[in-house]
C-alpha cells in the first residue's frame, strides 16, 4: 500500500507530541516535514518543544518554525493546560537538533507547488501557517490533496462556550481555510474529548517499557491533572485523531456538513458554526469526525509506540 504523503503542523503541546510519535512511526505514513505555529505557547517554546521530542525519539524528520502570532487578532496561550514550557511533565536531555533556516510558511509553499498534488496537510494547531501560506500563495490550494485537522467542535467550545483553542487562537486563519474550497475533514471536541488517556492507557503505554512508552507517560500524567480545568477526567489526545484518520477513517464516526467560522467579535468569535441539521441547506464543506472506536484507536496507538525507540 502507497505511503500517505503528509507534513505535520502543531504547536506542541502534549497531544501534539502523540501525534508527531505517531506520524513519525505509522508504516504507512511518510511523514515529509513538521511545521510549527504558536498555539499552546509562544513559538520560542513550541518549537523547541517539538525538537525536543524528535530528538528524544531520534526522529530525522526537518522541523520549520512558523507563525509566532495570529494573522489578525492578539495571539493567546493555553499554558493553563500544557504549563509555562508548553510540554510541562517531560524533561529532556540538552538539545542539539536545530529547526531549518527556512520558515515554515515558505517550505509549505515550496514543497506544495513542487509536489505532484498527492501531499495531505495535518494541522493540530492554530491555523496561522496555513492560512498565511494560502493568502501569500493561493496556487498552492490546488495542490493541497486535502486537510485533516484537529480544532473546532459541533457543540460546546473549551476556550469559550462555542469556541475550539485552535480556532479561537486564530479565527480568521481558520476562515481562510475552511472557505478555501479543498477537501476538509475536522476532528472537533465532540469527537477528540472521547480519547482521553486515563491512568489504565497510561500505565499500558508505560508498560511498553521503551522510550515512546515513557514519553508516553511523562507527558499525558502532566494533562491527566491539568485537563481537569476544562472539567475532564483526565487528558485527551485531540491530536492524534487527525493522524490516525489518514491511516483507519474506519475508526471514526463522520458526517458531511457546512461549517463556517464565525468572525463576528461577540460571545461566539471563533465558534465553528458546524450545521449539522442543514439548516442553511449550504453545500457541506467539511467531513465532521463525531464518534471514534476507542478500543481499535488505543490498539494503534500502542502498536506504534512499539515500532520507536
Ligand atoms: O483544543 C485542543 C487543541 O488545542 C489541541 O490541538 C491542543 O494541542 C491545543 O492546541
Ligand atoms: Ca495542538
Amino acid at each position: 500500500m502507497e505511503k500517505v504523503k503528509m507534513i505535520l503542523d502543531c504547536d506542541t503541546g502534549h497531544d501534539d507530541a502523540i501525534a508527531l510519535m505517531l506520524a513519525a512511526k505509522h508504516p504507512e505514513i511518510q511523514l515529509l516535514g513538521v511545521t510549527v505555529v504558536a498555539g499552546n505557547q509562544t513559538l520560542d517554546k513550541t518549537l523547541p518543544n517539538t525538537l525536543n521530542v524528535c530528538q528524544h525519539l531520534g526522529l530525522d524528520v526537518k522541523v520549520y518554525g512558523g507563525m509566532d502570532r495570529p494573522m489578525v487578532r492578539d495571539r493567546i496561550v493555553a499554558d493553563d493546560v500544557h504549563g509555562a514550557s508548553g510540554l510541562d511533565g517531560p524533561v529532556f536531555e540538552e538539545r542539539t537538533k536545530e529547526a531549518e533556516k527556512e520558515h515554515a510558511v515558505s517550505y509549505l509553499i515550496r514543497t506544495l507547488m513542487e509536489s505532484d498534488g498527492d501531499i495531505t496537510l495535518v494541522p493540530v494547531g492554530p491555523l496561522s501557517n496555513i492560512g498565511m501560506a494560502m493568502r501569500l500563495e493561493p496556487r498552492i490550494i490546488n495542490k493541497i490533496k486535502r486537510i485533516v485537522l484537529m480544532g473546532g467542535a459541533v457543540g460546546i467550545g473549551n476556550v469559550t462556550p462555542g469556541a475550539e483553542f485552535n480556532v479561537f487562537a486564530d479565527p480568521e486563519a481558520a476562515h481562510v481555510v475552511f472557505s478555501s474550497g479543498l477537501p476538509i475533514v475536522m476532528m472537533g471536541l465532540d469527537l477528540t474529548n472521547q480519547t482521553i488517556a486515563t491512568m489504565e492507557i497510561i500505565e499500558r503505554m508505560e508498560g511498553i517499557g521503551n522510550k515512546a512508552g515513557k514519553l508516553f507517560g511523562d507527558i499525558m500524567r502532566f494533562t491527566f491533572e491539568s485537563q481537569k480545568v476544562n472539567g475532564l477526567s483526565g487528558g485527551p489526545v485531540h491530536d492524534v485523531t487527525a493522524v490516525m484518520y489518514l491511516v483507519h477513517p474506519e475508526f471514526f464516526e463522520t458526517r458531511d456538513m457546512f461549517v463556517e467560522v464565525d468572525l463576528s467579535k461577540g460571545p461566539s468569535y471563533g465558534r465553528t458554526v458546524a450545521d449539522i441539521n442543514d439548516r442553511f441547506h449550504k453545500e457541506p464543506n467539511v467531513t465532521v469526525g463525531l464518534n471514534t472506536n476507542l478500543p481499535a484507536f488505543w490498539d494503534e496507538v500502542e502498536r506504534v509506540l512499539r515500532l520507536h525507540i
